[in-house]
């Protein structure tokens, strides 16, 4: 830690946002570009509990790991948030206690990226709240923050409307981030609504996929301007859709329609441009940025780049970036359908530039962007299948599901194969999520007053991952066939056992709505 630097003395006579970026500078000044950790102000902390009435719970025995401390104690939850830390506790016999004997005790990771029953175009996602968050639950996900959007030339509020509708299935914890397509006077309105009387402080914006969800750089620069004034963060999926357009157009025009032409018509270049070209447009409207689902070498420079000059910039990786490379577009028949989603998967370079981000704290997220579509069209009909694009690549439904793999894959590739620390391991899936889109510390960390989302984890058992044993209704996994070691054992929610091995006892509809604070920075 560095007392002082020599930005300190122009911070006091400046503003919001170039107080944020002189504390981001003091930091990249210092010994560590690890964050400063500022959690954020403070909505969502600590709200009553209202008539909530819970069992108390005793998890003894285990190794706690936090994002900053690793030792053995026992944790007691009562009503639904952690009550007392300590070793040896002693409670009467009315108590519910689980021996984590030779566990690993974690903060219920909280993936911050995806998209449950939601029209993408012509498409729309298989997993419903019920069937995704479960799916979660069993992969050690406690809390998601799923993608609602605007409809064009309707009020975002509608669209939150219609997403509370659909979560209220959930049986995790939710909340969402609003996508906006259409940005203008009232629009602006609505957005201060959102984040001042809905709890929604997060708003994503395309700079791909034009004609349906892509922003100009005017619209994204009037977003921006109004987020960074209110505590919100804006999350960009930042490639640049319009020369994307004229290659696919080109490619199919030429009969070249299979998979594989998805991957090579989104270049990482573009990624990198559009990387750079949203971090200008955010330091100009002065307002935290977060990139979404970073696959690229480049996109990546970008976001080193802008936080060594102390900007407020953020980024997310997805574990099938982390794990998978773009060599799987060449199966054959259809099959590489399966891994069509956007960005694309890349080479092993860009592989490993990711792993390194994740250690530099470039990267301070990996989130899933579970957006699953069925790779038959049987099960749910061609609505949710990627059949659709069986004769043209660009008519597949993007995305790929992961909601449920996230934390095994990220422990057995990141802690036992790289060298990832234990504490970084949770920063990344739990408690960085949860700093950034203002949760914590109700969420994302073991403390007291902190929520029950407690995750036990066997750092030795050894498991395949196998679609038919999931539980989404997506009928294929990006992993099929890969042998982890390290697997969810029993998953809390605000005190609740709804996991215990391969047993459920959550029920649809037990999740929360999180109305978030603000947004922090790290
Ligand atoms: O292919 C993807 N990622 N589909 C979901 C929509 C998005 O861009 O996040
Ligand atoms: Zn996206
Ligand atoms: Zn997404």
């Amino acid at each position: 830690m560095v007392a002082s630097c020599r930005h300190a003395d122009l911070v006091a006579a400046a503003g919001p946002y170039a107080q944020l970026v002189a504390a981001q500078r003091r930091h990249v000044c210092g010994a560590t570009r690890e964050g400063t950790g500022k959690a954020a102000s403070l909505g969502a902390i600590f709200q009553p509990d209202g008539e909530r009435q819970m069992a108390a719970v005793l998890i003894k025995n285990g190794r706690i790991v936090t994002a900053v401390d690793d030792y053995q104690a026992d944790i007691l939850i009562e009503d639904g948030r952690i009550r007392t830390i300590g070793q040896g506790l002693v409670v009467g016999n009315q108590v519910e206690t689980h021996d984590a004997s030779g566990l690993l005790v974690m903060p219920g990771g909280i993936d911050v990226h995806t998209h449950l029953d939601w029209d993408f175009g012509v498409a729309r996602t298989v997993d419903t709240f019920g069937t995704g968050t479960k799916a979660a639950a069993f992969g050690g996900t406690t809390t998601v923050i799923d993608f609602c959007n605007q409809t064009r030339g309707a009020s975002p509020l509608v669209g939150l409307e219609d997403w509370h509708r659909r979560a209220a299935s959930a049986s995790v914890d939710v909340g969402a981030h609003m996508i906006m397509l259409d940005v203008n006077d009232q629009s602006l309105t609505d957005m201060q609504t959102l984040i001042r009387r809905e709890g929604v402080t997060s708003f994503k914006l395309f700079m791909a996929y034009p004609g349906v969800l892509m922003l100009d750089d005017g619209a994204l620069f009037k977003a921006m301007r109004l987020a960074g004034g209110h505590g919100a963060m804006i999350c960009v999926h930042a490639e640049n859709g319009q020369v994307i357009q004229v290659l696919v157009e080109e490619a199919v025009a030429a009969g070249r329609v299979a998979p594989k032409y998805h991957s090579l018509t989104r270049p990482t270049s573009m990624e990198g441009e559009a990387t750079h070209r949203a971090i200008k447009i955010a330091e100009l409207a002065e307002t935290p940025l977060y990139v979404v689902h970073l696959s690229a070498r480049e996109a990546l420079a970008a976001v080193a780049e802008a936080r060594d000059a102390g900007l407020p910039v953020h980024a997310e990786t997805c574990p099938h970036y982390l794990f998978l490379t773009q060599e799987k577009y060449d199966r054959p028949e259809f099959d590489g359908a399966k891994y069509v989603m956007t960005p694309p998967l890349r080479d092993a370079n860009h592989q490993q530039a990711l792993w390194r981000g994740l250690s530099t704290n470039d990267l301070q997220v990996i989130s899933t962007d579970h957006c699953p579509f069925c790779f038959n069209e049987q099960l749910f009909g061609m609505k949710f299948s990627k059949q659709q694009g069986k004769d043209d690549f660009s008519k597949i439904p993007n995305g790929a599901p992961g909601i449920e793999t996230r934390l095994p894959l990220v422990y057995d590739g990141g802690v036992r194969q790289r060298g990832l620390s234990l504490n970084r391991f949770v920063a990344l899936t739990a408690t960085n999520p949860a700093k950034l889109f203002g949760l914590f510390p109700k969420k994302g960390t073991i403390a007291v007053g902190s929520d029950g989302d407690i995750v036990l984890f066997d750092p030795q058992d050894t498991w395949t991952i196998r679609a038919s044993e999931h539980h989404s209704r997506v009928d294929y996994s990006l992993f099929e066939g890969h042998t982890l070691t390290g697997s969810v054992k029993k998953v809390f929610l605000r005190g609740q056992l709804i996991v215990d091995g391969k047993d459920w006892h959550g029920r649809e509809g037990m999740g929360e709505f999180l109305r978030r604070g603000a947004c922090g920075t790290l």
